[in-house]
């Protein structure tokens, strides 16, 4: 099989379109108003670039008429022409299909809630396929066209790849391995079939410096000698350093990986673009590199971070991760729906916390329509979003723009914590970790530095949780739950919420 080249204008062309539509896509998902239009754009932008590879990629046959004597030596030959491999393209289109078949299921099956682990398992599949590029590149470099066959006077003809393809191709290889083990290992322990603690290795950051440079040595040297060793060395060395990256990472930490890697994947593909020589993968990988570098910088600020730490692995760990939660031994309120709807009712102004509990309870529907009985009574109503509440950012606000609350009603934490000390009612439903005030003062909490939003400075807070003993995600006990101005409302989310609508009418 051989491939046509693709230097026509019009596939520029193609490729820079569906360029625009990703970075039109970007910007479309900044806001929850304009981000169905977004996903639209990079659904569009992404077919338009597949179907363009395919198109100009088409696997095809060179085949000619050759007549032979009897006797089987060839007698003439008619003119070459090239036609359609159609075995291939039907491999090509099956594999599509299966793979469109395998994702619109597992988009339409996933819980909310577990979305994480399937960004996880998706930005691993994004390393994977890096790592298999860079393979094929490397086993048959001069059908990707990154090589010169040379034919010496002794010995056997070798291909030579290009010196800047070396580069490219270890660099995507690694980049790619990093992300394929860091992401399972995040995956698992996303999805709680490995334990969210961290591992901490004795001198793992020692190790983790020894093995990035080994990794880098090893590619001068392939730079240098195309030696095959060290193209496998480069890769078996770099599954390693992901998997070294991510286990000592636990606890509320994990949001911070997930868009790392997400920066990582980008930066495989924009690699193995080069590799293939292929604007639009270079193209949509710089983007999503890039952006997801931004993302972590983002929540990195969020969580009072470094981003330095972060790349380097490990961060947070020091400080315990997800321990278990100790039950403070304190007395605690206990209020029921009734309770809630007078006291709201009265409220001039009720700030809503949601959390990763509302998400699981489903509530957004119940908490808009009290939101309307509210306002209804004259009470003003805002909600607070924290940045890394539930368990994917943005995932409060993706809810609450499904049960169509007002955008104009939701605040993002630096725009609303001021506002606690002069409400009525803050009501936290399913968040934890995010009103957690031991993050501002207790130096051993495994959340210890992470801006939060100060609940407990409202006249009065109802928390709505199930019980006392459920901890949130970092697995630590919250004061907020014991001061006197707290009116615990243990319940599902939905149902207690439903109730209080009840109460409201
Ligand atoms: P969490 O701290 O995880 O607290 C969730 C709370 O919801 C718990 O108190 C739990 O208590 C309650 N809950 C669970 N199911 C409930 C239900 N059906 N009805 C009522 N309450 C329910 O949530 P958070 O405050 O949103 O904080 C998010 C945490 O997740 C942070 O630590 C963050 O770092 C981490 N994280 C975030 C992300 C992103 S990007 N957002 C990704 C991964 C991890 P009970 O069990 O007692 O009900």
């Amino acid at each position: 099989m051989e491939h046509t080249a693709s230097v026509n204008p019009w596939v520029a062309l193609a490729y820079l379109v569906s360029g625009v539509c990703f970075i039109l896509a970007l910007r479309g998902l900044s806001s929850p108003a304009t981000s169905r239009r977004g996903n639209r754009l990079g659904m569009i932008g992404m077919g338009l670039a597949v179907v363009t590879t395919l198109v100009t990629h088409l696997p095809v046959q060179t085949v000619g008429l050759v007549l032979a004597d009897p006797s089987g030596a060839i007698a003439a030959t008619g003119p070459l022409f090239a036609r359609i491999d159609m075995l291939t393209l039907l491999e090509i289109l099956g594999a599509i299909a299966l793979g469109a078949v395998i994702g619109l299921t597992t988009a339409r099956r996933i819980a909310m809630t577990a979305m994480p682990q399937l960004v996880a398992a998706f930005h691993s599949l994004v390393g994977l396929a890096a790592v298999l590029v860079a393979c094929a590149a490397f086993l048959n470099p001069v059908a990707f066209g990154i090589a010169e066959l040379v034919v010496p006077m002794i010995g056997q003809p070798f291909a030579a790849i290009y010196p800047v393809s070396r580069i490219e191709m270890t660099l995507g290889a690694a980049i790619g391995a990093i992300t394929f083990s860091g992401s399972v290992i995040a995956f698992l322990k996303l999805n709680g079939s490995m334990s969210g603690k961290p591992i901490l290795l004795p001198g793992r950051h020692v190790l983790n410096l020894a093995v990035l440079g080994a990794i880098l040595a090893l590619i001068a040297g392939f730079y240098e000698t195309q030696a095959p060793w060290m193209f496998w060395a480069i890769t078996l060395l770099a599954f390693l350093v992901g998997f070294l990256l991510i286990i000592p990472i636990g606890g509320a930490d994990m949001p911070v990986v997930v868009s790392m890697l997400n920066s990582y994947s980008g930066w495989a593909a924009a690699a193995m673009g080069f590799t293939l020589g292929n604007s639009a993968m270079i193209i949509t990988g710089a983007l999503v590199g890039s952006s997801g570098a931004i993302l972590s910088y983002i929540m990195c600020r969020a969580m009072n971070r470094s981003f330095l730490s972060v790349i380097a692995g490990g961060f947070g760990a020091e400080s315990g991760g997800a321990s278990g939660g100790e039950a403070i031994d304190r007395p605690w309120k206990r209020g029921s729906a009734e309770d809630a709807a007078f006291l709201m009712s009265q409220a001039e102004q009720v700030i809503i916390v949601p959390g990763y509990g509302m998400a699981v309870a489903q509530a957004q529907h119940a908490v808009r329509e009290m939101a309307d009985k509210l306002k209804a009574h004259g009470v003003r109503v805002k909600y607070a979003i924290h940045p890394v509440a539930g368990r994917m950012p943005g995932h409060m606000n993706v809810l609450l723009a499904e049960a169509n609350v007002p955008y104009d009603e939701v605040f993002e934490l630096e725009d609303i914590n001021a506002e606690f000390a002069q409400s009525d009612v803050a009501f936290v439903i399913g968040a934890n970790d995010v009103t957690n005030p031991s993050a501002k003062t207790d130096k051993s909490s495994p959340i210890y530095g992470m801006p939060v939003l100060d609940v407990e400075k409202a006249k009065t807070v109802l928390f709505v949780k199930r019980s006392m003993g459920g901890v949130g995600y970092a697995g630590v006990d919250n004061p907020v739950f014991y001061m006197d101005n707290t009116m615990m409302l243990l319940a599902d989310a939905k149902k207690m919420t439903e109730e209080i609508v009840k109460a409201l009418d």
